[in-house]
């Protein structure tokens, strides 16, 4: 699908959007991302977006040289150049990407002078419909989450060699998502989601010194909770617990809330999408619908 992209300021067509081979995101991965979604042509939740990347380039040594509104500015420049600002039902995937930027051969950041900024922008593509109303099987793969003293999974970070790895062998096994363990053999997070499993009426999702991506959603969760009197909560989680489940489900920004119904082709729970989850993914698109507005109303970000 066509993407209309934002190049150091400069918006460009898929063909033209170019960086330079020498940008150290492309020479070592050496950069942060995030990814956002729109709802009503508003990109949501975009200050929380915004705090996560700051605290992952922070994390990085790496300097972002614009201030959100700048950010802000070029998502609403280059959704308005693709056509995607709102005026449609189309809603607009956000992805921002910050490097290191162009420098010699060498780790050393003193040879990057200016960082990359990229806004890559295309329609969102949701997941179909049957993923929402009839579930999806996940694997357990073998690829472990980085170590948090490697390259620390609090990093939203360009460097995807390990979830990519993961997913390659959930793809391979027919699975919607991988689910990988950390180096204790603790299940920690998806390729590209966040894991939560429902015991006994409580949404249960692995703390954050599992190794995992602090997600936006998985965040937003916990309030969804709070308002539907589900209690929410961090907690060690195994493959037994998973596969004891009475039901389970994964969290992203471009996927909402997706029921799992089964693991390694095992059923989880009654084998359908369970009552708390849909409760939950019910909360959520309200909650969006109704943020959306009031950012519309008020014309500040959700
Ligand atoms: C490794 C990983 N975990 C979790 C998530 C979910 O995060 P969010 O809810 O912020 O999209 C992502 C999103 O891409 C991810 O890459």
């Amino acid at each position: 699908m066509a993407a209309i992209v934002n190049v150091h300021g400069r918006i460009v067509d898929q063909a033209h959007a170019v960086v330079s081979v020498f940008d150290h995101g492309f020479l070592y991965g050496e950069g942060v991302y995030e990814t956002l979604r729109t709802y009503g042509g508003e990109p949501f939740l975009f200050e929380r977006h915004m705090r996560r990347l700051r605290t992952s380039a922070s994390m990085l040594a790496l300097p972002i040289p614009i201030d959100d509104a700048e950010i802000d500015d070029r998502f609403r420049a280059t959704m308005r150049a693709g056509g995607l600002d709102g005026g449609t039902d189309k809603e607009a995937y956000i992805r921002l990407l910050v490097t290191r930027g162009v420098g010699d051969l060498s780790y050393d950041p003193a040879v990057c002078p200016e960082p990359s900024i990229v806004v890559i922008v295309k329609p969102q593509v949701d997941p179909p419909r049957e993923a929402f109303q009839r579930g999806v099987g996940v694997a357990i793969v073998s690829t472990v989450r980085n170590h948090p003293a490697t390259v620390n999974p609090l990093i939203k970070s360009n460097n995807l060699l390990n979830n990519a790895l993961a997913m390659q062998e959930a793809v391979r096994r027919g699975a919607f998502e991988g689910v990988m363990r950390n180096y204790r053999g603790e299940l920690a997070e998806g390729t590209t989601s966040n894991l939560f499993i429902v015991k006994h009426g409580a949404a249960l999702t692995p703390p954050l010194d599992a190794g995992l991506l602090p997600g936006i959603t998985r965040e937003f969760v916990f309030e969804l909770g709070a308002d539907r009197a589900v209690p929410v909560r961090e907690a060690v989680l195994r493959d037994d617990d998973l596969f004891g489940a009475d039901e389970a489900f994964l969290t992203s920004t471009t996927r909402e809330i997706v029921p799992i119904v089964q693991v390694d082709n095992r059923p989880i729970g009654t084998g359908v999408p369970g009552p708390i989850t849909l409760a939950l993914l019910d909360a959520f698109r309200r909650k969006a619908q109704e943020l959306t507005r009031t950012r519309q109303a008020a014309g500040t970000r959700t």
